[in-house]
């Protein structure tokens, strides 16, 4: 499970408020970030098993990296992009444009990937709500993402015993609900005060889901 995202505000004439929701994503230039995007989504689609899936959460301003050219030069598929659309967003201060209430999810597998567990109807849809951090949020990490939405991928993705890699796990969300759910995970995460707090929610996680 991957995350990126950005996103400052401007208020007119004024300098930058910047809602840092994540400083990791800040790069000197555009071809540095892609070029680090590259080298992780490379690596991921190298040990990405045959019927593995791949679940990105994208910056909306990137849209058509993962699909038109990563996808592609690395022959993979494609299958959807899902929407984790917000119940109760942040009021916009400026009424200047559209209100965050989104955010998207790219979805890829290998050529003859088919989803493993196929759940029930509606929990296929390929987009979720939930409401916002101040209400599941259990970090201080300032893009925690909600356990449900994850949830979904990994059930729909993996089964009981098997592994998988977050690459930037932040407060552990995945890792978390991999311990519930019975899978195996490996977790990167570069702040050592993000690796801790995800370090303390696994240790307090159960395994709900049995072998
Ligand atoms: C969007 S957050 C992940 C949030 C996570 N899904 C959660 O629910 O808490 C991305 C995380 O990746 C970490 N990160 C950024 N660059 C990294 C790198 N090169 N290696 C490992 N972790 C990195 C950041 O410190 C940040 O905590």
């Amino acid at each position: 499970m991957i995350s990126q995202r950005n996103q400052n505000i401007r208020i007119a004439g004024k300098k930058d408020i910047r809602q840092d929701f994540g400083v990791w994503d800040h790069f000197d230039s555009e071809a540095e970030y892609f070029e680090f995007t590259e080298n992780w989504f490379k690596e991921c689609c190298r040990i990405l098993k045959p019927k593995g899936w791949i679940y990105i959460f994208f910056d909306r301003q990137k849209v058509g990296f993962f699909d038109l050219i990563l996808a592609k030069k690395y022959n993979i598929k494609s299958k959807s992009i899902f929407a984790w659309l917000k119940s109760n967003p942040c009021p916009s201060i400026r009424k200047a444009n559209w209100l965050s209430a989104s955010e998207f999810v790219w979805i890829g597998c290998k050529q003859k990937g088919r989803i493993k567990n196929y759940l029930s109807h509606k929990e296929m849809y390929n987009y979720m709500i939930t409401p916002n951090k101040a209400a599941y949020g259990e970090t201080t990490h300032p893009t925690e993402k909600p356990r449900a939405v994850i949830e979904r991928f990994v059930q729909a993705s993996s089964n009981v015993g098997e592994l998988v890699l977050d690459p930037f796990v932040g407060s552990g969300t995945t890792a978390v609900v991999c311990k519930s759910l019975n899978r195996r995970y490996i977790g990167f995460e570069s702040d050592r005060r993000y690796y801790r707090i995800a370090l303390g929610r696994v240790a307090k996680t159960k395994t709900e889901v049995l072998l």
